[in-house]
């Protein structure tokens, strides 16, 4: 039988360090309402405020948000372009507010793409936050798990050819050290929303030993309490505590 002290110390020693999330059925949730798709994507900026702040009670390392795929341009120009300028309004009126809380905030995926407008205010809130240490949050845009092995690919074949390493030397941990967030903690938990059961080219490299969580959830009803479902579901699977699921759930929710 484990006393009070021991139970908080096993669940947060089993606690995620990082969290990737695939948000998806914002279109969906418009439609069932009778909305336009793009209604659903700005109601799902409430549901990613919510989360970042439970990531951050909970005190968890790494959260990682799917906002764009490479794939997401083949979506009607009007909804892309919206995204963009959803994109660019949360960008400006946030970051601040993550600063405050300590969070780094990262942007994964080929920045290239967005326009000037964009990468400027994605270098400045990158450099602004860049030695903050609560929480790193890494924002997926216009990534594609396959583009991150195959660039972590040429940085190593550029080495090859420079006759910095030899062809011998290449192992799987080489590789994992140029994919992104190498410098993070590994993912352990991926959660989807939306109901499908697919990665649809998010974190490949980075997910070989996470955990999956699927949720029919749709991502703008997805709230504090769904993630820390989600959190508990996780902590749960790692370990039997004997104690209850209530006793866990304030562990992890006590203010870290
Ligand atoms: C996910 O929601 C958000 C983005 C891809 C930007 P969707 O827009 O894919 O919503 P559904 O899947 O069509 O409901
Ligand atoms: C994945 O959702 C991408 C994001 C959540 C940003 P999609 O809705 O684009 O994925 P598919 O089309 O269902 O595979
Ligand atoms: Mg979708």
């Amino acid at each position: 039988m484990v006393n009070s002290t021991e139970l908080e110390a096993l669940v947060n020693d089993s606690k995620p360090k990082h969290v990737a999330i695939i948000m998806d059925g914002n279109g969906r949730w418009a439609q069932q309402r009778g909305k336009i798709r793009v209604k659903g994507h700005h109601e799902g900026v409430k549901s990613v405020r919510q989360v970042v702040s439970s990531a951050l009670t909970i005190g968890i390392e790494s959260l990682t948000l799917f906002a764009f795929s490479s794939e997401n341009w083949r979506r009607p120009e009007a909804e892309v372009s919206m995204l963009m300028k959803l994109f660019m309004t949360v960008l400006t009126r946030e970051v601040k507010k993550l600063h405050k809380n300590q969070i780094r905030l990262k942007i994964i995926g080929d920045v290239s793409a967005f326009s000037l407008a964009i990468q400027t205010k994605i270098s400045e809130a990158e450099e602004l936050t860049k030695h903050n240490t609560k929480l790193t949050l890494n924002i997926a845009a216009n990534y594609g798990g396959q583009s991150d092995i195959a660039n972590a690919a040429k940085q190593i074949a550029i080495a090859v050819k420079n006759g910095d390493i030899s062809a011998d030397q290449i192992d799987d941990k080489m590789l994992g050290q140029h994919i992104a967030m190498a410098e993070q903690p590994a993912v352990d938990l991926m959660i989807r929303t939306g109901g499908d059961h697919r990665i649809s080219n998010f974190l490949l490299w980075q997910l070989a030993y996470a955990e999956l969580y699927f949720t029919d959830t749709l991502w703008p009803d997805f709230d504090q309490t769904a993630f820390e479902d989600a959190i508990f579901s996780f902590v749960n699977r790692e370990r039997r505590f004997g104690g209850t699921g209530e006793q866990v759930r304030a562990i992890l929710t006590k203010q870290q």
